[in-house]
């Protein structure tokens, strides 16, 4: 069969819903500035969609820094791979700077999180060594784990004792092979906001022997006293291995980087593939990362106003009767239960009656028969926008139960 026609068959599970669903549910375009209030559709709307945890985006500091890095070096600079021509003191000054904030001995920058966490994966593992990782792992974990030719384990989200049965048998597996363990976590899970049991996973340390990579790509500047992630927060920085994290969150930015041991990041700089054979992060993003770590570092208060917006807003939600699930971090997913005709019916209640803007999760990413809408609240919420918005989903909760949704079509949005 020819490929084309083979794809066209069969859309994929999000592209069944591309023509009910593309430039509302999926795609949608959010206009103007980014901030706690941007355009959808024509009209303002309250959004709670954005990882911009620290309210970054828009910061005066950082529109200056990044306009003026691209005036003194516009996009091009530097040209190729860090390896052949794309080295500059920039990127090793954020280097040093991203990994003295992390605690780490040297950091090396990745040009997308995404990528850049499949090609860590690539790279520090053999076909020898065996791989234990949590069940919610993100898509860049896992598409990782797909290059590697060894064993892995994959433990119940957050269930020590069934990762402790995985270490069990991937201590077995590697007395024969003679490769070693590594662990994968995230430091906070970004649809559920729930925290990696980082404490009890280095405290497994003391009993087998295995080296720990969290991806803490939401806990990055959200988590710890000084905002240097869910080790921090946690205690256990040091007992981190191989610490990730992304520009594209608190950072606001686009971007990554991965830390660790000296000669852990030596190693890595000569043998990831994904930025030996890619150009280096041009100029502008490297200056405006040095300007948004600094923010981070300097001004503590950008992090206190997004924990007030968001215990203010989880407190809120809870005290309504609404199902926040197990977060313990900015991301705040709530709970319905109803079908895939009711979870859009009510988004565009919301977005068209309550003009809140924030993103719907359904079925196959939640079990059948939940919805979830995930609000990511940040440092340029107020909490009046705290207020309405849980007003309006007490309201959305009650339709719901009073069957206001269920019409068991699949609404058509073109008239908004
Ligand atoms: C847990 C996690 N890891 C990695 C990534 C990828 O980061 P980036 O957007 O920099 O590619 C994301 C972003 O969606 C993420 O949520």
């Amino acid at each position: 069969m020819d490929i084309f026609e083979k794809r066209i068959a069969n859309l994929g599970p999000l592209g069944i819903w591309a023509a009910q669903s593309d430039g509302y549910f999926m795609f949608p375009k959010l206009e103007g500035e980014i901030s706690n209030k941007m355009i959808f559709r024509g009209k303002e709307r309250l959004v709670w969609s954005l990882n911009n945890y620290l309210g970054l985006a828009n910061h005066p500091e950082v529109r200056k820094a990044d306009a003026d890095a691209s005036r003194d070096w516009g996009l091009a600079t530097p040209m190729g791979a860090r390896m052949m021509s794309g080295q500059t003191i920039y990127h090793e000054q954020l280097e040093r700077e991203l990994a003295a904030f992390v605690s780490k001995e040297d950091s090396f920058l990745l040009n997308f999180g995404y990528q850049g966490m499949i090609s860590i994966i690539d790279s520090l593992i053999d076909r020898n060594d065996v791989v234990v990782y949590d069940s919610e792992a993100h898509a860049c974990i896992i598409d990782g784990l797909r290059l590697h030719l060894g064993k892995r384990f994959v433990y119940p989200h957050n269930n020590i004792e069934n990762l402790r049965k995985g270490l069990e048998r991937a201590k077995k597996l590697t007395a024969i092979s003679g490769g070693g363990i590594l662990v994968i976590t995230e430091g906070v899970y970004g649809m559920s906001g729930d925290l990696g049991k980082l404490k009890e996973i280095v405290d497994l340390k003391k009993e087998y022997d295995f080296r720990l990579l969290v991806d803490d790509a939401h806990g990055f500047g959200t988590m710890g006293a000084t905002g240097a992630g869910t080790g921090e927060a946690q205690g256990v920085q040091d007992g981190i291995d191989v610490y990730f994290g992304t520009f594209a969150k608190a950072m606001a930015g686009i971007g990554a980087f991965v830390a660790s041991r000296k000669d852990i990041v030596d190693y890595l700089r000569h043998s990831m593939r994904s930025q030996i054979y890619a150009k280096s992060l041009p100029m502008p993003m490297v200056i405006g990362s040095l300007k948004r770590l600094d923010l981070i570092r300097t001004q503590p208060q950008l992090k206190k106003q997004l924990w007030t917006i968001v215990d203010a807003l989880q407190n809120g939600l809870k005290e309504n009767g609404l199902n926040i699930g197990n977060t313990a971090s900015p991301v705040t997913p709530v709970f319905l239960n109803g079908d895939v005709s009711e979870a859009t019916q009510l988004t565009i209640d919301l977005r068209e009656n309550y003009n809140i803007f924030c993103s719907l999760v359904v079925y196959p990413v939640v079990p059948k028969g939940t919805i979830m809408l995930r609000l990511i609240p940040t440092a340029v919420h107020t909490l009046e926008d705290v207020k309405y918005t849980i007003s309006a989903f007490s309201d959305i909760q009650t339709n719901l139960a009073a069957g206001k949704y269920s019409s068991g079509v699949f609404p058509d949005f073109s008239k908004y």
